[in-house]
């Protein structure tokens, strides 16, 4: 028989309900500091009947952060922060994953206490731009072309949030190694010039992940790919080569890998053939690259079961606090609002109605 998206699954060590997963959606809502805060556990434990919800993108160091009001997991603060939430999520028995994500050179030195230049594999920019908290769009500078040390420590900085994201309370670690952010720009064509042993696409992936699976355990450690992505300017000519070698060289034992598909469900399917594990599948839901916003369907996640094992959705979890009981019933669904999407407060994050 089909599997379908209430039965149960095992990633990790947990066993999940239903295979309707929560994808991360940045919300620019952390308070000074980077913290989490009241409304951010209000928020996810309203989704606690995700199979697992995986959180917004959280910098795993200062200079990894590349928008404004992101939340951190890089000091004491941060990880206290970060406790109220997943106490919120495990009260309602639910399961939260933190995302860490690294933007490189998708920044601005504003964002930094000591104004330094973001980084990135080679000092290319990405022709972007970020949006000011007053407004105004800063262009994102030639970044700093990390040296070989500065990748060491950019890899422990991963390893240690990783052990600050288990001491809050998270029950895995997903890398986010998609949509143009630092893991994907050593993955790229465009982004990675280096003639040295980084200039091997793989190797700063595969270092991340297995820092952090030494740290923390592969069963709490996944990671999320968007094989062909060109968001953020991200070029790479050959993503069926790139990634189904990346997946082979990660260890077996990770507690999922995260795909977000960009159109091209051969090469999902070439991934898929390539990892013996757990896949997740964020699935592709119109012609142009996908990331948070544009959403796919519940008849195209359930139909994405035909590939992967658990389904990541984006906007209609932000919009629907309830989606499984949605999904169960055949809607209605509550439409999401990209006005309210980053920043702002309680409305467009708390306010979306559950079914009575
Ligand atoms: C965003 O904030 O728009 C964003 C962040 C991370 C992504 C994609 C989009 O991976």
């Amino acid at each position: 028989m089909a599997k379908t998206l209430f039965d149960t699954v095992t990633v990790g060590k947990l066993d999940l309900p239903n295979r309707l997963a929560m994808a991360p959606m940045t919300r620019s809502r952390a308070a000074a500091g980077g913290l989490a805060t009241e409304l951010t556990a209000e928020y996810y434990a309203q989704r606690a009947g995700a199979g697992l919800i995986i959180t917004e993108g959280v910098q795993p160091s200062v200079i990894g952060q590349g928008s404004i009001d992101t939340p951190g997991l890089h000091n004491a603060e941060q990880v206290k922060a970060w406790r109220r939430v997943t106490d919120a999520v495990h009260d309602r028995d639910g399961r939260i994953f933190a995302q860490l994500w690294h933007s490189g050179r998708v920044a601005h030195p504003s964002l930094y206490p000591d104004g330094r230049l973001p980084v990135a594999p080679s000092a290319v920019p990405s022709g972007g731009q970020m949006t000011a908290r007053d407004g105004t769009m800063l262009d994102h500078p030639t970044p700093h072309a990390l040296t070989v040390a500065e990748i060491a420590q950019t890899i422990a900085d991963f390893a240690q949030a990783a052990r600050n994201a288990i001491d809050a309370g998270f029950d895995v670690v997903e890398l986010h190694g998609a949509n143009g952010y630092l893991i994907q720009q050593f993955l790229s064509d465009n982004v990675n010039l280096r003639t040295d042993e980084y200039g091997d696409k793989i190797r700063f992936a595969v270092e991340v992940a297995h820092a952090v699976t030494e740290a923390i355990g592969p069963e709490r450690t996944a990671i999320r790919l968007s094989p062909g992505n060109p968001y953020n300017n991200i070029e790479e000519s050959d993503p069926m080569g790139v990634y189904t070698r990346l997946v082979r060289a990660l260890h077996p034992d990770l507690a999922y890998v995260h795909l977000l598909e960009v159109g091209n469900r051969r090469v999902t399917e070439e991934v898929r053939a390539a990892w013996p594990g757990v896949l997740m599948l964020n699935p592709h839901s119109g012609t142009t690259p996908v990331y948070a916003g544009m959403h796919a369907s519940p008849e195209a996640a359930e139909e994405a079961l035909t590939v992967a094992d658990v389904i990541s959705l984006g906007a209609l979890w932000l919009a629907n606090p309830d989606l499984p009981e949605r999904v169960r019933r055949g809607g209605p669904y509550n439409e999401p609002d990209r006005a309210t999407f980053y920043g702002g407060d309680h409305e467009g994050c708390t306010d979306y109605p559950a079914l009575s």
